[in-house]
């Protein structure tokens, strides 16, 4: 693990191959006819929007899911013409730039149907949309007992495009249940389009927490990955769970300054911790100013040497103190292993996130722009 370059103080390194083989291993895993819609928002969950995103098309899969129109936009910017889903609500002054791009608008209520629909007839043009049904989760999408107005609203307007039907599920990676009855009112819902329109349609649901095992009966005929194309693996319960898929992302800083300190000594902000020994400690030119939780403070763990150094003291903005007494060797100029393998040891996401007390969605997307984005585009 080397610096990329005299100057990177802190990097991420992602490994581009790395991708390509946990599309690879999606796609084998999904029967044929369901299409793989790659979440590419917030910058490809912090690695990096256009780098990812060509890499994606590259490994095969068949459109993308954004958040707004100004990330689809990004992707026109690398190239990408294809399908572009804008997964949240478009504000009535975005609709325009949306439309005229040609990206898949999400419908959430029969107002933005309507409001849709009267853009499509005034400018003579079919605006692209999916319906999303709120099945249970409470944020985006109509919700479900209001759905056969708006399916009615799109059927009769010719300023639309009906292209898909989605929901999302708010517990796939924990509670099986309670998205089996999501799932159950999103396919009775269904049965209200008339079946020659439906045979037509994106229908999707299923995330990588995905539960489905998409059987030939299934009108499941799409998929939006995001976190398992990342690297992450899905829950136990999904019918993904035996794909293992390769870490993709490493975050790393370098080691500015090693000292002793008496026993005694209080270390940080706010003195949360207190030398029980004589020590040598590093510190590390990484903090939450690039990506690394104040929660992880005096519970987290960086390798330095292959060792596992603990935090000591609160994590500050640009700086963070770790233990090195049991590293002797540890110096200037060092590097330390917040995520991802050094020697022997590897610090997962999961580990980080337990000590960080935050989501993994959470830990790639809070990785901020400081740090700097190193690809690999070599095979390992
Ligand atoms: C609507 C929607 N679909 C799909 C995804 C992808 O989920 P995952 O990253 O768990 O695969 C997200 C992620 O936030 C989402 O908001």
């Amino acid at each position: 693990m080397t610096s990329p370059s005299n100057q990177s103080r802190a990097w991420v390194e992602i490994d581009l191959p790395a991708i390509d083989r946990n599309v690879g291993r999606i796609k084998q895993a999904l029967p044929r006819h369901v299409r793989y819609v790659a979440v590419v928002k917030a910058d490809a969950y912090g690695h990096g929007m256009p780098e990812v995103a060509r890499r994606l098309l590259q490994a095969g899969v068949d459109a993308f899911a954004v958040a707004n129109v100004a990330e689809a936009i990004r992707l026109r910017e690398v190239g990408h013409e294809g399908d572009t889903l804008l997964l949240s609500p478009t504000l009535p002054d975005e609709v325009a730039r949306a439309a005229e791009n040609g990206f898949d608008l999400t419908i959430n209520s029969l107002e933005e149907a309507k409001a849709f629909a009267a853009w499509g007839a005034a400018h003579g043009r079919k605006v692209r949309v999916h319906v999303k049904v709120d099945t249970g989760m409470g944020r985006a999408g109509v919700w479900h007992e209001r759905a056969h107005a708006v399916f009615a609203e799109v059927l009769a307007s010719p300023g639309l495009e009906w292209r898909g039907v989605y929901t999302h599920f708010s517990d796939a990676d924990a509670d099986a249940v309670y998205t089996a009855q999501q799932r159950r009112i999103f396919l009775d819902l269904l049965e209200a389009i008339p079946a020659a329109v439906r045979a037509k349609l994106l229908i999707h649901a299923d995330n990588s927490a995905g539960l489905e095992s998409f059987s030939a009966a299934s009108p499941f005929n799409a998929v939006r990955i995001g976190l398992m194309q990342y690297g992450l693996p899905p829950s136990a319960g999904s019918f993904l769970a035996s794909l293992k898929p390769d870490p993709v992302l490493s975050f790393h800083a370098r080691v500015v300054l090693v000292k002793d300190l008496p026993k005694g000594t209080a270390v940080s902000y706010n003195r949360t911790k207190t030398l029980g020994r004589d020590s040598r400690v590093a510190v590390v030119a990484v903090g939450y100013g690039d990506g690394v939780p104040t929660a992880a403070s005096n519970r987290g763990f960086f390798l330095v040497r292959g060792h596992r150094c603990p935090i000591l003291g609160r994590v500050t903005m640009d700086q963070t103190v770790i233990d090195v007494t049991d590293v002797p060797a540890a110096a200037v100029g060092d590097v330390a292993t917040i995520l991802g393998a050094q020697g022997a040891d590897r610090i997962t996401v999961a580990e980080f996130c337990a000590w960080s007390d935050c989501i993994p969605w959470e830990a790639l997307c809070t990785l901020t722009q400081r740090v700097q984005r190193v690809y690999r585009t070599d095979r390992t």
